[in-house]
């Protein structure tokens, strides 16, 4: 099981208390596109928050039992698709925590809506330069073994950041220490859920 149990509930300040009272059953859902850091952004948010972790990719490599380039390439894109939208609808039933998504995942239609009615979206927007950089350290995405892996990204970024601007909450990825985005998080999801609403 991919699930990172929280120890901290008990440790969280009154703000993060704040927020995930606010939160309800809802899960945060981490969207953006592939090194954006929402693994690993995303599992130390739920750190601070104590809540639990968990990563859409891990949970369809489950169920599948299989990794996600053996099902690219035994049954195809399509079929991983599908396989995708079911994982995550699941995942956005089972109570709150944090979720991190797979860079597709919010292409879908289906997918877009259940996320905005049932969870907090927070788009990690990454420059081109920063994911191509990322993503170069490992060889386990199947969208970007093509010979313009440079070009891939940024056709992948036209396509997708139009709707990635949907999300509730956007968040700028960028290379510094990890704590500070989490930060960044912190403050948005506090800003968003619990401001107090304007003065008549
Ligand atoms: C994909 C991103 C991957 C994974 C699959 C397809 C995409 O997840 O779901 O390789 O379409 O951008 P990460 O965004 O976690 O790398």
């Amino acid at each position: 099981m991919s699930e990172t149990v929280p120890t901290a509930a008990a440790g969280r300040s009154p703000q993060e208390a704040e927020i995930v009272a606010a939160l309800g059953d809802r899960p945060v859902v981490l969207i953006g596109m592939m090194g954006a850091g929402k693994s690993t952004v995303g599992r130390r948010l739920a750190l601070r928050l104590g809540l639990p972790f968990l990563d859409a990719d891990t949970e369809i490599e489950s169920a599948a039992a299989m990794t996600i380039p053996e099902i690219f390439e035994t049954h195809g894109e399509p079929h991983f698709r599908d396989g995708e939208a079911r994982v995550i609808s699941r995942l956005l039933d089972g109570g709150t925590k944090v979720l991190a998504t797979g860079g597709g995942a919010f292409m879908r239609e289906e997918t877009r809506d259940r996320i905005r009615e049932k969870a907090i979206s927070m788009w990690l927007e990454a420059e081109a330069d920063v994911i191509l950089r990322r993503v170069k350290r490992r060889a386990d995405r199947p969208l970007l073994k093509t010979p313009d892996p440079a070009g891939t990204i940024a056709r992948l970024i036209a396509e997708r950041y139009p709707l990635y601007r949907e999300a509730d909450i956007t968040i700028a990825s960028r290379d510094v220490p990890h704590e500070k985005i989490v930060d960044e998080c912190v403050a948005a999801l506090h800003d968003y859920l619990c401001a107090a609403p304007p003065q008549p």
